[in-house]
């Protein structure tokens, strides 16, 4: 009786340490796998990462889908990776997808399935309130690899891409409401592409530059679409023109008077060496902006959000995650100057890369510039120690305290047996 009072315990307690360990496990110390070619979305402070393929592999990562939370401060050698990935998600493991925030929903185009028994539906929309996944269709709209989606006041825009077979260079335009479509005027359209860099622009013209056709495309023209009048303007551009490049990633500018670019590759080989440019939308100027922090290594496939004042690029190709974040956070609140830095500080109004009517000049005086990750492993560490040591605080209080209530239990009831059974009776006297 008492060993099985005993065993009982033990197994609460195994329980109950099993429990702990996967809270930890699942919330605070995942170490993602690295990924390229992965989507992503800023929704309500929530930044979703999905999909993407793990390097020299066509294999997916485990962490297939995964948030981190921008509302409150962070350092990036310790981001709190939340794990939404789900084995019975009925979307495929993929990479070269399209994804951007319709309210509280994402919507999902595109992409190339990692498998090869399952194929990608056109389009999915993932509901972020109740964590739910549904297939979308859209019929007419193919699904196309590649592209950058762009959208703005109901209507959702998408250029060019590779539907499987060759680069196209049609633009479909989505009505995000009732999902209706309708093709773009295609006069002057750019080059077939994917893989180009796309912006949209406060005078709601899009943004097109770079890409890959059959190489990487040079950034010395641009491409403007008109949203407004549905028509496209070529544009030369001048000044510290970047070199030939596809997979980069590019933001609007905090002054909404300049776009951003980041990494990007030159051909299959080679990854940029000059990684950072700005574009200046008023003259059509490129330079390169003077930068201060730890210059992070060059990447490929990844992808770059706005979020406050901080351009937040994840993932791609071009370092070693053992020795450099996952994530990057370029503060570019000073036009002059800006600034690699490890730390996040949530501001009120965190805006996503959508242009906004309200500028906002945050002060960068509240940034700590903390060295860099190299503190990586050892706070990691450090974290994992001490979580552990509450936890078994926590463990050893349960534990004694079930022993006291079951010792307690033991006494009532041998009083009460000592009142009605004979004196005889002996009860072990080990029940501590
Ligand atoms: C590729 O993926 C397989 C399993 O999917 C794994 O066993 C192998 O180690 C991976 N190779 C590389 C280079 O990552
Ligand atoms: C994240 O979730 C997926 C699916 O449930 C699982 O396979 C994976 O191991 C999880 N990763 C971590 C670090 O817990
Ligand atoms: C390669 O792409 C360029 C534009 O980037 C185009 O001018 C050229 O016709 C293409 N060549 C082939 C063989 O498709
Ligand atoms: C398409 O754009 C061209 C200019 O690039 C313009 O001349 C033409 O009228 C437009 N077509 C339509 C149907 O709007």
């Amino acid at each position: 009786m008492i060993l099985l009072k005993k065993f009982t315990i033990y197994i609460i307690f195994c329980i109950f340490l099993q429990l702990l360990l996967n809270e930890v496990k699942s919330q605070i110390f995942i170490k993602p796998d690295l990924r390229y070619g992965h989507t992503s979305t800023l929704i309500h402070k929530k930044l979703y990462i999905l999909g993407g393929t793990i390097n020299g592999n066509n294999s997916s990562p485990k962490e297939e889908f995964l948030y981190i939370d921008f509302s409150v401060p962070f350092n990036t050698n310790k981001v709190t990776w939340h794990n939404l990935s789900s084995k019975d998600s009925i979307v495929p493991s993929h990479h070269l997808a399209t994804t951007l925030a319709v309210d509280n929903t994402m919507f999902l185009f595109g992409g190339v399935s990692l498998n090869s028994y399952e194929t990608m539906a056109s389009s999915y929309k993932f509901d972020t309130q109740s964590n739910l996944w549904k297939i979308q269709e859209i019929n007419g709209v193919p699904g196309k690899q590649g592209i950058t989606s762009i959208f703005d006041e109901s209507t959702i825009y998408l250029f060019g891409g590779y539907p499987f077979t060759y680069n196209v260079n049609d633009m479909f335009i989505i009505n995000s409401n009732n999902l209706s479509w309708k093709k773009a005027n295609s006069t002057n359209s750019p080059f077939p592409r994917s893989q180009y860099g796309a912006v949209l622009l406060p005078n709601k013209f899009i943004i097109y530059m770079g890409g890959y056709n059959n190489g990487s495309i040079p950034l010395d023209q641009v491409y403007l679409y008109d949203t407004m009048n549905d028509f496209w303007i070529i544009k030369q551009t001048s000044g510290s023109i970047p070199s030939a490049r596809y997979s980069f990633s590019s933001i609007l500018g905090l002054d909404k008077q300049s776009v951003i670019i980041y990494g990007g590759q030159e051909d299959n080989k080679t990854i940029a060496k000059n990684p950072l440019y700005v574009l200046d939308i008023n003259n059509f100027n490129w330079y390169i902006p003077k930068v201060t922090g730890k210059i992070p290594s060059s990447r490929t496939s990844h992808k770059a959000v706005l979020i406050g004042k901080y351009m937040s690029i994840t993932f791609g190709e071009g370092y070693n995650n053992e020795s450099e974040d996952d994530l990057l956070l370029l503060d570019i609140s000073n036009d002059n100057e800006y600034i690699w830095t490890s730390s996040f500080t949530p501001n009120n109004n965190i805006q996503s890369n959508q242009p906004t009517s309200t500028s906002s000049s945050p002060s960068k005086t509240n940034d700590i510039q903390l060295p860099n990750s190299q503190l990586n492993t050892k706070t990691n560490y450090t974290d994992v120690i001490t979580s552990i040591i509450i936890g078994a605080i926590i463990d050893a209080i349960l534990l004694i305290v079930g022993i006291f209530l079951l010792y307690k239990w033991y006494k009532n009831k041998k009083e009460q047996n000592n009142a009605t059974l004979p004196n005889n009776v002996t009860l072990p006297n080990n029940v501590t």
